[in-house]
C-alpha cells in the first residue's frame, strides 16, 4: 500500500469533496468535461452489469451506475474518500461495494468477473500504470469494456505569457512530462502525505490496452462544455465542475487535460 498517497487523500477528501462539485446523475469524465449523456460511450443499458470504479474517490459514477440498475464495486486508497462515497450512497439510497485498495495491488481473486471497469484521473497517480491495465483485462468477462479516463500529458505544462496578448504552454519533454507532485494540507489538519501525478505518452496507454488482449474502440480528448451560470444550476451542465476550474477555463478550452480510452475485452481470447 502506497501510504504517502493515502495520507495525501485522506488530508485532502474532505476539501476536494467541498471544492468539487461531482454529479450522480451523470456520468463525469474529467474537469467541465461534458458528462456521458452526451459523450455516451457507457453501454447503453447497464442494468445488471457488474461494474468496478478504480480509484474512485467517493463513487459518483458508480453511484450514478447504481441508480441505472448496475450492481457496483469502488475502489479507492483513501478511506476518507470512501467515507464520503458512504455518506453519499445512504442519502441517495443506493448500495455500491466500497473496497479500500491500493491499484497496484487489487484486492480482488475473481478473474472475469467485471462487464465495466472504469476510471477517471486515477491512473497518472500510480507507480506502475501498465501492470493496472493489465490486471483490468483479465478482471474483465469476454465481451466487457474497460473505460479509462486519464491525465494528458499536456495537462502537466506550465503555461507561460510569451508577450503582452500572447500565451501557451511549456512543455519541456512530452515523452516525460513533468510531474506534479502535491504536499497534502488541508485547513486545521497538519501536511499529510505527497501525490505524484505522472501522465504517461498517449502512444504508452494506447500500447499498455492492446498488450494487455484489448481493442481500442475510441479515443477522445473532450474540449470542456462553457457553463453559464453554474451556481443557479449547480451540478446541471457538467457533471465535474468547480469554482477553481472555471477560473481556468480559457486554458482547458486550448490543451485536453484528459484523455478517453474505451477499449473493450475480445469474445474470445
Ligand atoms: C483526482 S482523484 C479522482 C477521484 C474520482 N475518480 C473522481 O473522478 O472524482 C484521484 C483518486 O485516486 C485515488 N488513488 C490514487 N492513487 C491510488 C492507488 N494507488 N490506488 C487506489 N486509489 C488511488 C485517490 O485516493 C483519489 O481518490
Amino acid at each position: 500500500m502506497n501510504t504517502n498517497t493515502q495520507r495525501y487523500w485522506d488530508t485532502t477528501a474532505d476539501e476536494y469533496q467541498r471544492q468539487t462539485r461531482i454529479s450522480c446523475t451523470d456520468f463525469h469524465y474529467g474537469p467541465l468535461l461534458p458528462g456521458d449523456g452526451l459523450l455516451q460511450l457507457l453501454p447503453w443499458d447497464v442494468a445488471g452489469m457488474a461494474c468496478l470504479e478504480l480509484g474512485a474517490g467517493a463513487a459518483q459514477n458508480s453511484l450514478y451506475l447504481a441508480s441505472r440498475g448496475a450492481a457496483c464495486t469502488a475502489v479507492d486508497i483513501s478511506e476518507r474518500q470512501l467515507e464520503v462515497g458512504r455518506t453519499l450512497a445512504g442519502e441517495l439510497g443506493l448500495e455500491i461495494e466500497l473496497v479500500q485498495g491500493d491499484l497496484e495491488a487489487l484486492p480482488f481473486q475473481r478473474h472475469a468477473a467485471f462487464d465495466l471497469i472504469h476510471s477517471v484521473y486515477a491512473l497518472p497517480f500510480v507507480d506502475d500504470q501498465e501492470a493496472v491495465i493489465r490486471t483490468a483485462a483479465t478482471l474483465l468477462t469476454p465481451g466487457g469494456v474497460l473505460l479509462l479516463s486519464t491525465a494528458h500529458p499536456l495537462a502537466n505544462a506550465e503555461w507561460l505569457a510569451v508577450d503582452d496578448d500572447e500565451t501557451g504552454i511549456f512543455l519541456q519533454d512530452y515523452f516525460v512530462p513533468p510531474v506534479d507532485a502535491r504536499v497534502g494540507e488541508s485547513e486545521g489538519l497538519p501536511e499529510g502525505g505527497v501525490s505524484a501525478c505522472c501522465p504517461a505518452p498517449l502512444s504508452h496507454v494506447f500500447k499498455w490496452l492492446r498488450d494487455a488482449g484489448l481493442e481500442v474502440l475510441d479515443f477522445l480528448e473532450p474540449e470542456p462544455l462553457a457553463v453559464e451560470n453554474p451556481d443557479e444550476h449547480p451540478g446541471k451542465g457538467v457533471p465535474y465542475d468547480s469554482p477553481e476550474w472555471r477560473e481556468r477555463f480559457e486554458e482547458l478550452a486550448r490543451i485536453p487535460v484528459v484523455a478517453i480510452f474505451r477499449a473493450r475485452k475480445p469474445e474470445q481470447a
